[in-house]
């Protein structure tokens, strides 16, 4: 197959174009670098079933000769993932996700290529405090980094509705692993296992009853992959995750052990903070055979010797 992989050289696209070539697909990346880096892809450097575009999706002169390739498949990966900056610039997040999802889909149309989204499970109201989170469950565009996925969705299923456009939407939870970024507004385990190794405090926003349920990258990537190359998806939504949530305050103790680095700080957007995210990821199971392969202390130890070696 030929796959187009946007956001490719970020940190779930480098798994997700591993897993590709691994299983012998031939790979166009296209992306800005904005929040990516051709480092992540050095692993597959001088592989001839790889090309790297930097480019960006909003630029629709860009996209109309990059789709002479004639794609079989594109995974949509590229997003501005930083809620707190959707907050702070949600032009920025709506021009990136809504427009350039847009401009994707046209061509995807022209070319009459599989289409799979990927979304997000921030997408979601909280959990209650039994169940967990199926795809009928109820939205909430609580960021607009939300409402942007949310709109993206709609124009995706409009795809499907109106001219038939085999497509899927992927709500992955949260991911963690190596290759995300553990400074800043990297993900929250890569964040406390760099903290933990440089002797600083981990700080917690708000009391850290919130909850997660956290999967580890190459579950995500191979979730990803059949989810895209599957024709019993059309049209649909799926989810994927572990399927049991931790909360920060436990989360935080799994990866340090002094008590005393572990601190509470005042929540930035607190209106924009899920109280309880799991999983209910049987509609995978039953469309893809997916399940994912990787405990969260299995997963933990992983990205800490990442984050160790690099
Ligand atoms: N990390 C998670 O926990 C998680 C969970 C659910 C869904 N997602 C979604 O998965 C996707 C990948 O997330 P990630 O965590 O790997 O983030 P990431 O920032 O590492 O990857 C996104 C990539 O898209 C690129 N990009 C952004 N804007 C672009 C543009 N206009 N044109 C071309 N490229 C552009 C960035 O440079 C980056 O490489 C995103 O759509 C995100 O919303 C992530």
């Amino acid at each position: 197959m030929k796959v187009l992989v946007t956001g490719g050289a970020g940190f779930i696209g480098r798994w997700v174009v591993k897993k590709l070539l691994h299983d012998g697909h031939s790979v166009w990346v296209l992306d800005d670098m904005s929040n990516g880096s051709p480092e992540n892809l050095a692993e597959f450097a001088g592989n001839p079933a790889l090309i790297v575009i930097t480019g960006d999706i909003k630029n629709q002169t860009v996209l109309a000769s990059l789709f002479e390739n004639k794609f079989n498949i594109i995974i949509h990966l590229a997003a501005n993932i930083i809620v707190q900056e959707s907050i702070d610039n949600p032009r920025k997040v709506f021009e990136n996700d809504v427009i350039g999802t847009f401009n994707l889909l046209e061509e995807a149309k022209k070319a009459g290529s599989r289409f799979a989204f990927m979304s997000t499970c921030m997408v979601y109201d909280t959990a209650s405090a039994s169940g967990a989170i199926a795809e009928t469950h109820p939205t909430k565009a609580a960021s607009p980094y939300a409402g942007a996925k949310l709109s993206g969705e709609n124009m995706v299923q409009s795809y499907f509705h109106a001219y038939n456009l085999p497509i899927v939407i992927l709500r992955p939870f949260n991911t963690y692993g190596p290759f995300q970024k553990s400074t800043g507004e990297g993900g929250v385990i890569s964040v406390f296992i760099q903290k933990d190794l440089n002797g600083e405090d981990l700080n917690i926003y708000g009391d850290g009853t919130q909850t997660r349920d956290l999967m580890y990258v190459e579950d995500c990537a191979d979730f990803v992959v059949r989810a895209a190359m599957s024709d019993k998806c059309s049209g649909e939504i799926v989810n994927a995750g572990l399927g049991t949530d931790v909360t920060i305050n436990d989360l935080a103790a799994m990866i340090c052990n002094d008590k005393e680095r572990i601190k509470h700080v005042q929540h930035i957007h607190p209106q924009s903070e899920i109280p309880k995210l799991v999983c209910d990821r049987s509609k995978a199971k039953r469309l893809l055979g997916w399940e994912p392969k990787t405990s969260l202390a299995e997963g933990i130890g992983k990205t800490r010797e990442f984050i160790e070696i690099h």
